[in-house]
C-alpha cells in the first residue's frame, strides 16, 4: 500500500464523521508545544520515582536522555505501585487461547510471579545491563520474563516467536545475551511450534549465552541440554520477593530489532523514564482508560505495539487486558468476536489486515456475536483504508465506537499521531491517523524539508525529540544518525509518506523505502534477500512487496540460480522451505520467480524502484530515465524476462 493515491483521501474525505468537535485538543498541544519540556516534566510526574530527574531534557543532537538524573523501576511503575490500592486483586491479564482455553491473573498473581522469576534470573547470574533474549509464545509468562528483567535492571530483547533460526541467532548475537528465556512450543492454527527445537539449533551459534530456561506451555517432548532448566523447576526454589534495582531514567529497558532497508536488523534501544512516560500519557490520551475497562490489544508481544500497549502502558495504568494467543481465523474466522462477547473487551486495538480479513466473511460472523460492550476502536500497524474504516464503525462498532487510527514506530517507542478521545473528540475522518499527540511536532515536508502545501505528499518528519524516541541503536550510533537523522537537517525521518489535508489532519500513504508490511510485519529486504542467498542454489535475490487486499503487501521474489542449476518446482519448494526455517514462516514469498539477471544500475545496485513497479503491475514509461547510469540494453532485458515471468 506504499501508493495511496491522492484518490483515496478525496474520496474519504467525503465521508466525514463528525462525533464531538471541540477545541481542547488543539488549545493543549499548542501549549505542550510551546515549552515540550515543561509539558513532559508533568506527565512524567504520574510515574513512580525513586530518584526526581535533575534535567527534563539533556538534547545533544541527534541523541536525547529524558529526565536525566531521574531514578525509576519499570516493574515497581506496572505492579508495585498498585499492591497498596483496590487494584491488587484486580484482573491484570486474561488469557485466552485459540482453543478458547482461558487463565487469569491478577495484579498481586503477577506481582508475585514477577518477583520469584526475577530471583530465578539473578540466581542464574543476570545482573544490571545484562541482556536476555525472549523468544516465547503468546502466554502471561512473556510479559513475566519482561518484567523480571526489568526489575533487576537487565535489559530484555524479544524476538517473535514467527522468527526462525538464523533471525534468532543474529539477534542473539548483536545483544549479546547472557540468557534465553524460551518454551517447549507455541501452538499456531492448530499446529505445534517447535520453539525449543529453534533454539536448538541455535545454540551452538550463540557464544554469549550461558542458560536456557525453558516454560512448559505444550507439554510436548523437548531435549534438555546442558545450559537447559525448567521455568517451574526454578521458580518453585525461588524467594517470593526481589527487591528492584532502581536504574536511571535513561537506562536501557529494552532492545527490539526492527527491519530497516540495509542489513541486518536493528536493535532498537529504549530506555526507561522518557518511554515509560510516553506510553503513560499517549495510552490516557488516546484510549482513555476508565477503571473498568477491558481493553483488547491483538498485537503479538514480539512486536513493538505489544511491548508498549500490551505490558507497560495497560499495566501502568492498573486495567484488566486480554491477551490473545492465536490466528484471528483459526478454528474458524471469528475469534476476535468472541473474545470480546467472553471477556466483556471494552476497546479493541486492532491492525487494518485483521479488519480486511474478517470482511471478507461477512457481516454475518460480528453480528452473531455480543459485542455491545466495545466503547472505542482502535487501528495500528498500516495505512487503513476508507472503506475498511467504515465497516470497523458500523459493523463492528455499530455507530457508537471512535475508531483511532494511530500511527507510530518501534522506533517511536508509542503513538505519535491519533486523536486523543481522553482529551477531546475531533470529528473523525475515516483514513486519517488526524494530529499530532500533544507535544509531538510532526509535519509533511518534501524532499528538500520544506514543509508542502494542503493536499501534496511528501514525508512525515518529527521536529523536536519525544519522550519515547529510541536511545540509539544497539551498539550502533553511527547507523542511528545516519538512519533517522540525515535525511534531512536536524529532524527525525520516519521514512513515510504522508499529506495534510486542508482541515490540518495527516493521512499516512505508506513507506517511502524498501521496508515491507506484510500483514503488519515489518519486514527488512535484505534480511530476505540475504537468508534467499543463503540457500546454495541461490546466485542473487531480489524481493519487493506486491500489494495485497488483505495482507496489505505479500512478498514477491526475484531469484537468480547459480550455474548449472536446473530451476525445478522442487527447487522453489525446497527454497520456501529453506526461507520458513531461517527466517520464519512470516517472511515466505507468495510468488517467487527464477529470472536470468536482475535490473541492475551500472554501479551494480538492484533497482528497486524498477521491481516495485513491475510487482505492482504499474505502468512502467520510459525505463531509460528511471535510473541514472543505468546499464540500459541488460536493464530492459531484465525488465522484459521479469515482465513475462510475471504473465
Ligand atoms: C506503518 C508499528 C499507516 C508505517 C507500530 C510505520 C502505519 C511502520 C500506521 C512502523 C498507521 C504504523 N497508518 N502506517 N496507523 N502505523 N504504520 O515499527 O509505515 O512495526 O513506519 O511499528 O508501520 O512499523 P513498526
Amino acid at each position: 500500500m506504499s501508493d495511496v493515491p491522492s484518490k483515496l483521501y478525496e474520496e474519504s474525505g467525503k465521508l466525514k464523521v463528525t462525533v464531538k468537535p471541540g477545541r481542547l485538543l488543539e488549545k493543549v498541544s499548542k501549549e505542550a508545544l510551546s515549552d515540550p519540556e515543561k509539558f513532559w516534566s508533568e506527565q512524567a510526574r504520574n510515574l513512580v520515582w525513586s530518584r526526581q530527574w535533575d534535567r527534563v531534557l539533556e538534547w545533544n543532537p541527534p541523541f536525547a536522555r529524558w529526565f536525566a538524573g531521574g531514578l525509576l523501576n519499570a516493574s515497581v511503575n506496572c505492579l508495585d505501585k498498585h499492591m497498596n490500592s483496590e487494584t491488587k486483586n484486580k484482573a491484570a491479564i486474561i488469557w485466552e487461547s485459540e482453543t478458547g482455553e482461558s487463565r487469569t491473573l491478577t495484579y498481586f498473581q503477577l506481582y508475585r510471579h514477577v518477583n520469584k522469576f526475577a530471583n530465578v534470573l539473578r540466581n542464574l547470574g543476570v545482573r544490571k545491563d545484562d541482556r536476555v533474549t525472549i523468544y516465547m509464545p503468546m502466554v502471561p509468562e512473556l510479559p513475566v520474563a519482561m518484567l523480571a528483567c526489568a526489575r533487576i535492571g537487565a535489559t530484555h530483547s524479544v524476538v517473535f516467536s514467527g522468527f526462525s533460526s538464523q533471525a534468532l541467532i543474529d539477534r542473539i548475537n548483536d545483544a549479546g545475551s547472557k540468557v534465553i528465556v524460551t518454551a517447549d512450543g507455541g501452538m499456531r492454527k492448530g499446529r505445534l511450534v517447535d520453539l525449543k527445537k529453534v533454539v536448538d539449533e541455535s545454540i551452538g551459534s550463540t557464544p554469549s549465552v550461558e542458560h536456557v530456561v525453558v516454560f512448559k506451555r505444550m507439554g510436548n517432548e523437548v531435549r534438555m541440554g546442558p545450559k537447559d532448566l525448567w521455568w517451574h523447576e526454578a521458580v518453585e526454589k525461588a524467594a517470593p520477593y526481589c527487591e528492584p534495582e532502581m536504574v536511571e531514567s535513561t537506562h536501557p529497558l529494552y532492545i527490539l530489532y526492527t527491519s530497516g532497508t540495509t542489513g541486518k536488523p536493528k536493535g532498537v534501544m529504549h530506555g526507561t523514564g522518557g518511554y515509560l512516560t510516553h506510553l503513560y500519557s499517549t495510552a490516557k490520551w488516546v484510549f482513555d482508560y476508565k477503571k473498568d475497562d477491558v481493553f483488547f490489544c491483538t498485537a503479538d508481544i514480539g512486536w513493538v505495539t505489544g511491548h508498549s500497549y500490551i505490558v507497560y502502558a495497560p499495566l501502568m495504568h492498573g486495567i484488566t487486558e486480554v491477551m490473545y494467543d492465536g490466528a484471528p481465523d483459526y478454528p474458524k474466522p471469528d475469534r476476535y468476536w468472541a473474545v470480546v462477547e467472553k471477556h466483556g473487551a471494552t476497546i479493541l486495538y486492532t491492525t487494518p489486515t485483521a479488519l480486511r480479513m474478517y470482511m471478507k466473511y461477512g457481516d454475518a460472523i460480528p453480528n452473531s456475536f455480543d459485542l455491545s460492550s466495545l466503547r472505542l476502536l482502535g487501528t495500528v500497524g498500516e495505512p487503513i483504508n476508507p472503506e475498511v474504516w467504515m465497516w470497523y464503525y458500523k459493523t463492528i462498532g455499530k455507530e457508537g465506537c471512535p475508531i483511532i487510527d494511530t500511527w507510530w514506530q518501534t522506533e517511536t517507542g508509542g503513538i505519535m499521531l491519533g486523536a486523543c478521545t481522553g482529551i477531546d473528540m475531533v470529528p473523525m475522518k475515516p483514513g486519517s491517523a488526524t494530529f499530532p499527540m500533544p507535544g509531538v511536532d510532526a509535519g509533511v515536508v518534501d524532499e528538500n524539508g520544506r514543509p508542502v502545501s494542503p493536499g501534496t505528499k511528501g514525508y512525515i518528519v518529527v521536529r523536536k525529540p519525544w519522550p519515547g524516541m529510541l536511545l540509539s541503536l544497539w551498539g550502533d550510533d553511527e547507523k542511528y544518525k545516519d538512519t533517522y537523522w540525515s535525511k534531512f537537517d536536524g529532524v527525525y525521518y520516519p521514512g513515510d509518506y504522508a499529506l495534510v489535508d486542508h482541515d490540518g489532519y495527516l493521512w499516512l500513504l505508506g513507506r517511502a523505502d524498501d521496508v515491507l508490511k506484510v500483514a503488519g510485519h515489518r519486514l527488512g529486504t535484505m534480511e530476505l534477500e540475504s537468508a534467499f542467498v543463503s540457500h546454495p542454489a541461490i546466485a542473487e535475490a531480489a524481493v519487493a512487496g506486491k500489494p495485497d487486499p488483505t495482507k496489505g503487501e505479500v512478498i514477491i521474489a526475484f531469484l537468480v540460480t547459480k550455474e548449472g542449476i536446473s530451476k525445478s518446482e522442487a527447487l522453489r519448494k525446497e527454497i520456501v522451505e529453506h526461507i520458513r526455517k531461517t527466517v520464519g514462516p512470516i517472511a515466505a514469498p507468495d510468488e517467487l520467480y527464477f529470472v536470468g539477471k536482475l535490473p541492475k544500475t551500472r554501479s551494480g545496485k538492484i533497482m528497486r524502484r524498477l521491481l516495485k513497479s513491475i510487482a505492482s503491475g504499474e505502468k512502467i514509461g520510459d525505463i531509460t530515465t528511471l535510473e541514472d547510469g543505468a546499464a540500459i540494453d541488460e536493464v530492459r532485458q531484465a525488465y522484459e524476462e521479469l515482465k513475462k515471468v510475471l504473465g
